[in-house]
């Protein structure tokens, strides 16, 4: 293969895999699963085989209005929600095998001075300004309204709960004064205009180098360029960065006077950075982070959802440019919605399951394999947990689970331990070539950000070591001629062994649960495996779903969402 192997030689090239900050403000579902988080870590995995320098950073959001509102309706502190939802995130990370190099938090004294940095730096090289401007305030509670302080009309598709910050029916990112018929959250009041003043981002100031580096990407998938070149075309509107707010991250500068903070959105995609400074801090090499900032051979990849895509194809990028020296982004494969039975999963309005609640259900391999075969890369995709049941029972125990156990089993039954390649035929060495194949064709898809498709890849590869079985019917074989039996277990053995590499981005704990047998997955190859190595009666690898008693389970979801 092209790529360099996987070893301790550090000669891959340095891929930044940048995933979306989750605000912690409630438990994170399934669709945030599939939209980010599973897809990095399997991107992630991927790239770590096939020998580049991986480093995964993410980490709670912990600022802005969806903190401060959760807090307000539950009467505690922000902290309060924000310790509990990063606790929450952390422990799912954990069940879920999601593979951060540093998974941390916007709450840090790093983070509030990297933005300080790059707040400074685009203040001196004028892409910051203070303006005044009129913004809502609540005269009965005596203070402004930023983002979801205040809901409305969307002006765009008449929604009539629009928040302030976003309408969450049509994706369109909202300035308050934008909202028809706008009201107080606070008080349900009809809010009065009021000047104040902010900093804003002079976005416009990068319209015509936006636009040029936009047409310039190759490879993106349509709809995140098409979202982009239409925001750039409509005119970039400078942005305000400053929010009325007591909790955010302090300006480095005292010119507003007290009760502003930092915007969230201004600070939250900086994370990417400070959380690379973090890791190398970490590391005991400070300057680490350089590699995957400031090397033009290196690579950024932006995991998102399409509700953040402006974020990360226009805002950090103009960021990045107003600072200077460091990397865009090369590839944001934002992906779209993954709706429950229809309706769009949001933990704000409780559609769909939460990840801790999936997990109670599947187990964290079966479900990882469900949403990916499942992920909304050019569309959005309907799940159901009978869906997901029945993509674990029907494709993955049918055609992976049941194949290892059952070479496994045979192999175990008849040799032993692991039987020597000699004496292999050409259909066997056919069987092994098709793997090696897919292993090939995988990682052109992976390349290209189609997870679902090289998914795929190894499933169908598993098929046909499934089909070699049946047309070798190596359980006849052992009966009539023990020594062909022998070299066809082996073979199929070998197969596997492939096959599990193919697999092993989207299914880490049963990969793991091989590596008595077969040796850890360290690159992206068919290793042989070790001749005359024990192989232990197996234990299968996957536990089949019991629809009908998740059928029951269903109906129960199904009332709580909300399809109107
Ligand atoms: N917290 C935001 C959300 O959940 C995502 C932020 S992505 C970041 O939608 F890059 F801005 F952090
Ligand atoms: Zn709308």
């Amino acid at each position: 293969m092209a790529d360099p192997p996987a070893t301790d030689r550090r000669v891959g090239t340095a891929v930044l895999v940048a995933v979306a900050w989750p605000y912690a403000s409630g438990s994170r579902h399934l669709g945030h699963l599939a939209g980010a988080y599973l897809p990095a870590d399997i991107f992630a995995r991927h790239q770590r085989l096939v020998g580049n320098r991986v480093l995964m950073v993410s980490g709670s959001d912990v600022h802005g209005t969806p903190i401060t509102v959760r807090a307000d309706a539950e009467g505690v502190a922000p902290a309060d929600i924000v310790d509990r939802y990063h606790a929450e995130f952390v422990a799912d990370w954990q069940r879920l095998g999601i593979s951060w190099d540093l998974y941390t938090s916007t709450g840090t004294e790093n983070h509030a001075a990297v933005t300080q940095d790059l707040f400074l730096r685009l203040l001196a090289n004028g892409h910051i300004d203070r303006r005044s401007s009129d913004q809502y305030f609540d005269a009965a509670a005596e203070r402004f309204l930023p983002d979801r302080y205040i809901e409305g009309t969307c002006p765009h598709c008449g929604y009539v709960e629009a928040r302030g910050d976003q309408c969450e029916d049509c994706g369109r990112t909202l300035d308050p004064e934008e909202l028809v018929d706008p009201r107080s959250k606070i008080s349900g009041s009809m809010p009065e205009l009021r000047s104040t003043e902010h900093f804003y981002l002079r976005l416009s100031d990068f319209t015509e180098e936006l636009g040029k580096w936009l047409d310039s990407r190759e490879g993106w998938r349509r709809h995140v360029l098409n979202f982009s070149k239409g925001w750039v075309d409509e005119g970039l509107k400078d942005r305000a960065i400053t929010r009325d707010l007591d909790w955010g991250i302090e300006l480095p500068v005292d010119d507003l006077g007290p009760g502003k903070r930092i915007y969230v959105w201004f600070e939250a995609v900086i994370g990417y950075l400070s959380a690379a400074k973090e890791w190398a801090q970490i590391q005991g090499d400070p300057e680490a982070w350089r590699d995957w900032w400031e090397d033009p051979e290196a690579r950024a990849v932006y995991f998102i959802g399409k509700d953040n895509i402006p974020f990360h194809t226009i805002i950090w990028p103009g960021m990045l440019l107003g600072y200077g020296g460091l990397n865009l982004p090369d590839d944001v494969p934002a992906n779209q919605y993954v709706t429950f039975k229809g309706g769009k999963a949001s933990a704000s309005r409780g559609v769909g399951l939460t990840i801790g609640e999936g997990l109670g259900l599947f187990e964290a391999d079966s479900m990882r394999y469900a949403l990916a075969a499942a992920l909304p890369e050019q569309s959005d995709t309907d799940l159901s947990v009978e869906e997901i049941g029945r993509r674990i029972n029907e494709e993955l125990v049918a055609t992976w689970g049941n194949l290892v156990n059952r070479v496994l089993s045979m192999v175990h039954k008849n040799c032993g331990v692991v039987p020597s390649p000699e004496g292999r035929t050409d259909g066997d060495l056919a069987v092994l070539e098709s793997v090696d194949a897919a292993l090939v064709r995988s990682t052109e898809q992976v390349e290209r950000v189609e997870l679902r498709a090289a998914l795929r890849t190894g499933m169908d590869a598993a098929a046909e070591v499934n089909a070699y079985l049946n047309t070798t019917e190596p359980w006849k074989l052992v009966k009539s001629d023990a020594e062909r039996a022998r070299v066809v277990l082996g073979t199929a053995l070998a197969a596997v062994a492939g096959v599990r590499v193919a697999l092993s981005p989207y299914l880490p704990f049963s990969t793991a649960a091989l590596d008595d047998v077969l040796g850890p997955v360290k690159s992206w190859e068919r290793l042989e495996p070790v001749v005359g190595a024990p192989v232990p009666k197996p234990i299968p690898l996957f536990a089949k779903v019991d629809l009908e008693a998740l059928l029951s389970g269903d109906d129960r979801e199904e009332e709580g969402v909300d399809t109107e």
